[in-house]
C-alpha cells in the first residue's frame, strides 16, 4: 500500500500521499494542500522543498555521490568527452557513434557569431564582468536567431546553437576585453581543444595546444556539467516556466550563477587564498568564518546539499596535483590551500557544521594552471553547466505536471490602511 502521513490540524486529520523516488528518497506530496487544509508550507531557501521530479541527476549529499543519468561522475570524468556527456545530460542517453558525429557538425556548423554581435562587445566598458556580458550576450541571442515555426526544429536549434556558441561568445569576450583579434572556432577541433585554442591563440603566438591542459578542461566542465535543483538551475527553470524562450531562461541561470555563493565561489576562493598569501592572516580568516557576527565565510567551504566531500571536489585536487605535477607549474596558492584544507578539517566548528571542501575549492587552481583569468572563472563554470540546464528546461517543457512558478508567501506587513495626503503626514 502507498504511504501516506498524517496531518492533524484543528480538529480534523488529513492524509497526504508519500512520493518515493528510484533512489529511496521520499517526500510528502502537498500540493493539494491548500485546497484541502488552506494552509500552505514555509520554506525558506527551500531546503526542504522539492520543486519538481526529475531524472537527470543524483546527488546524495550524506554519501558524497553524484550520478548523471545514472552514472557516477567519477567514471565519466575517466572515461568520457564533454560533448558526450552533454549528450547524455539532455538526451538522456549516451551516443552511438553515428549519433555523436551527427551532433559534432551541428556544433561545428553553429560555432560561428553573428558578426553584428561584436559591436556589442566593444561597448560594455573595460572593466565590465564578463559573467555580466555573457548573460547580456546570451540573451540577446534571442534578437539574432529568431524563432523557428516547427517548435521541435526550434528546440533543437537553439539547444545547438548555445552549446556551440557560447564557447564563442566566452572566447571572444576575454579577447576584446584585452583589446586583441577574435579567433573563430576551427573545424577540426574538438570542443575543449577549440575553446582553448579561441583564448588563447594569436597572431604573434600560436597557441600550442597540450593534451593535458585539454584533458584538464574536459574533466572541469564534466563535473560541472548538472548538480540537479542548484539556485541557478532552479532559476532557469522558474524564469522557463513562464515560457520565455530558452536564451532568456539560460541568460537568468548565467546571472545567478555569477553570485559568491554559488558559482562565483570559484573566484572567491582564488581571491580568499591570495589574501592569505599576501596577509598571512590564515588564522583569523578561519576564526572570521566561525564569527556567527562577521559575514565571512571561507570561500570554497560548505554546501547545502553535501554534508561531507564533494566527490567533485575530490576529482578536482587530485587532478590539481597531477596537472600541475605534468605541467612542471608550482603554485603557492595550491600549498595555501591544503594546508587551509588540513586546519578546518580538524577545527571543531566545521566538523560539527560538515564544512567540507566544495568543486570550488580546488577548481581555481587548476584553471590558473590553464592560464584562464581570474575574472573569467565563473565563466568557465557556465559553460560547464549549460548542458544541466538545458536539459532541466527541456525537461519542464515535457513534465505533464507542469506549472507556473509561482511561489506563496506568508504576509507580515501592516493591516489594510488608510491613505493619508501629502499634507496631513
Ligand atoms: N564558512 C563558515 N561557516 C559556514 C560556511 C563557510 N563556508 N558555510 C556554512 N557555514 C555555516 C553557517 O555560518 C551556518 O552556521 P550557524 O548554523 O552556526 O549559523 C551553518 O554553516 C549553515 O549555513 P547555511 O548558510 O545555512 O547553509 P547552507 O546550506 O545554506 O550553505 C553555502 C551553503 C554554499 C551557501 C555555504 O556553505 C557557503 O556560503 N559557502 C561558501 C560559498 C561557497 O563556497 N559556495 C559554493 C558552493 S558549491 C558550488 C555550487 O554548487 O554553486
Amino acid at each position: 500500500m502507498a504511504e501516506t502521513v498524517k496531518l492533524i490540524y484543528g480538529n480534523k486529520e488529513y492524509e497526504l500521499p508519500v512520493v518515493e523516488g528510484s533512489e529511496g528518497e521520499k517526500a510528502i506530496d502537498i500540493s493539494q494542500l491548500r485546497a484541502t487544509t488552506g494552509l500552505i508550507t514555509l520554506d525558506p531557501g527551500y531546503a526542504n522543498t522539492g520543486s519538481c521530479t526529475s531524472s537527470i541527476t543524483f546527488m546524495d549529499g550524506e554519501k558524497g555521490i553524484l550520478r548523471y543519468r545514472g552514472i557516477p561522475v567519477e567514471e565519466l570524468a575517466e572515461k568520457a568527452t564533454f560533448k558526450e556527456t552533454v549528450y547524455l545530460l539532455i538526451n538522456g542517453k549516451l551516443p552511438h557513434r553515428e549519433e555523436l558525429t551527427r551532433f559534432s557538425v551541428l556544433l561545428n556548423d553553429n560555432s560561428l557569431v553573428h558578426e553584428d554581435m561584436r559591436a556589442f562587445y566593444e561597448n560594455f566598458p573595460r572593466s565590465s564582468h564578463p559573467m555580466g556580458i555573457l548573460s547580456s550576450m546570451v540573451n540577446a541571442l534571442r534578437s539574432f536567431y529568431p524563432e523557428l515555426q516547427n517548435l521541435d526544429e526550434e528546440i533543437n536549434m537553439t539547444v545547438t546553437r548555445l552549446l556551440s556558441k557560447i564557447r564563442t561568445l566566452a572566447a571572444m569576450s576575454y579577447k576584446i576585453s584585452r583589446g586583441h583579434k577574435v579567433v573563430y572556432p576551427r573545424p577540426d577541433l574538438a570542443y575543449c581543444a577549440n575553446f582553448l585554442n579561441m583564448m588563447f591563440d594569436s597572431p604573434v603566438r600560436p597557441y600550442a595546444l597540450d593534451n593535458d591542459v585539454v584533458n584538464a578542461l574536459r574533466v572541469f566542465w564534466i563535473l560541472h556539467a548538472d548538480h540537479e535543483q542548484n539556485c541557478s538551475t532552479s532559476a532557469v527553470r522558474l524564469v522557463g516556466s513562464a515560457r520565455v524562450n530558452l536564451y532568456a531562461a539560460i541568460s537568468a541561470g548565467i546571472a545567478a550563477l555569477w553570485g559568491p555563493l554559488h558559482g562565483g565561489a570559484n573566484q572567491a576562493v582564488i581571491e580568499m587564498l591570495n589574501d592569505i598569501a599576501q596577509n598571512k592572516n590564515m588564522g583569523q580568516a578561519i576564526e572570521r568564518a566561525k564569527d556567527r557576527k562577521d559575514p565571512f565565510r571561507l570561500m570554497g567551504f560548505g554546501h547545502r546539499v553535501y554534508k561531507t566531500y564533494d566527490p567533485r571536489a575530490r576529482i578536482m585536487k587530485k587532478m590539481c596535483d597531477s596537472l600541475l605535477d605534468k605541467l612542471d607549474l608550482t603554485d603557492p596558492l595550491l600549498d595555501i590551500a591544503k594546508e587551509l584544507e588540513m586546519v578546518a578539517l580538524k577545527d571543531d566548528y566545521f566538523i560539527e557544521h560538515n564544512l567540507y571542501p566544495n568543486v570550488d575549492f580546488y577548481s581555481g587552481i587548476v584553471l590558473r594552471a590553464i592560464g584562464i583569468p581570474t575574472n573569467m572563472f565563473t565563466v568557465l563554470f557556465a559553460i560547464g553547466r549549460l548542458p544541466g540546464w538545458i536539459a532541466q528546461w527541456k525537461e519542464s517543457l515535457d513534465d505533464p505536471n507542469w506549472k507556473l512558478g509561482r511561489p506563496r508567501q506568508i504576509y507580515t506587513g501592516p493591516t489594510q490602511s488608510k491613505f493619508i495626503p501629502i499634507d496631513d503626514r
